[in-house]
């Protein structure tokens, strides 16, 4: 009799999930039914305005149901599939790109996708956003994201003297992703050290204003950011030389060599490589690398894009 009634509850509970299973199949169904019908609704009103059947395909395949009803409300755009046929299209940015492109049609579509992405398009320092503190270690800091005066990030680390010169403060993870680093680089015959890593709002003034007075306000804007500026504010950038190496020099050693080829094992990136410098705002330095955890770093070094870039693509849109 028991057995006969705990099969009978086990049977109900089959019902229950068979049915469970049959309701979120048939609603997912309904809605990818509804999109490809509104896509295809709107595939057509495009076919009118005679873009071709690769331009078609591009539309249907990379722009959502929102963007495409965005297309529609367009005239027809003689360059799309230029753009559209680009990885890092992002449609939201489609008519800077256009813009852009009437100034500088000499320029190839992926550039100046890149260069939009990263709001270069703008000049430094205007078009200035809040920077997402929600994104923690992969927040955004660069000239077009700034960080509060009061801005401090939290459970900032005092780094050992054999990593760093005195009084260097650091985010605890950034402290222990640098110190696996360095043994690891040691025992390879590399020596690593650290010159420079959180930074104040007001120290990071300070620094600015001394190049200013040194260089010129444009000399200046390529090495230094403004305060408010600096990823050194969030504790999550540090500056790596070799012992008795100048930063100038530093490009020339085999530790820069060795950084270059593995820090993102460790989570850091190159943070403003040679010739980026229209993405990042910044010429090449060396010797500033960025934390961001070995997953993202190793993805940002496997595309071989800026941070600024990635960040663009991946995590603000
Ligand atoms: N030198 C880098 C850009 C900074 O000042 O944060
Ligand atoms: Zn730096």
């Amino acid at each position: 009799m028991k057995r006969k009634r705990r099969l009978k509850k086990q049977a109900k509970l089959m019902i229950f999930i068979i049915m469970g299973i049959f309701i979120v199949m048939f609603v997912k169904y309904q809605n990818n039914w509804q999109k490809d019908n509104q896509i295809s609704e709107v595939l057509k009103i495009l076919n009118e305005k005679n873009y071709d059947e690769g331009t078609l395909k591009l539309i249907h395949d990379k722009l959502t149901a929102e963007e495409i009803v965005d297309l529609e409300n367009k005239q027809k755009i003689k360059n799309l599939e230029l753009f559209i046929k680009e990885k890092y299209y992002l449609h939201k940015n489609l008519d800077r790109y256009l813009t852009y492109f009437t100034t500088h049609p000499e320029e190839n579509p992926s550039d100046i996708i890149a260069l939009v992405n990263v709001s270069g398009d703008y000049e430094g320092y205007s078009h200035v956003k809040e920077a997402d503190l929600t994104k923690k270690n992969l927040i955004l800091v660069n000239k077009y994201n700034k960080l509060a005066q009061s801005y401090i990030p939290d459970g900032l680390f005092n780094m050992n003297l054999t990593y760093a010169y005195e009084n260097r403060k650091v985010n605890q993870e950034v402290n222990e992703a640098f110190i696996k680093m360095y043994k690891d680089a040691k025992e390879e015959g590399y020596d690593l050290f650290v010159t420079s890593a959180f930074r104040s709002f007001d120290y990071q003034q300070t620094l600015y204003n001394n190049y200013i007075s040194m260089y010129g306000v444009d000399y200046a804007n390529t090495v230094s950011a403004q305060a408010g500026f600096s990823e050194h504010q969030t504790g999550l950038a540090l500056d790596i030389l070799t012992p008795g190496v100048s930063m100038s020099d530093f490009k020339n050693t085999k530790e820069y060599e060795w950084l270059i080829s593995n820090s993102y094992k460790y989570g850091f990136i190159l943070r403003y490589p040679e010739n980026k410098t229209h993405l990042t705002g910044y010429a090449f330095e060396s010797w500033h690398y960025r934390y961001l955890g070995e997953e993202i770093a190793k993805k940002v070094f496997d595309e071989g894009i800026t941070y600024d870039e990635y960040y663009a693509f991946y995590l603000d849109n």
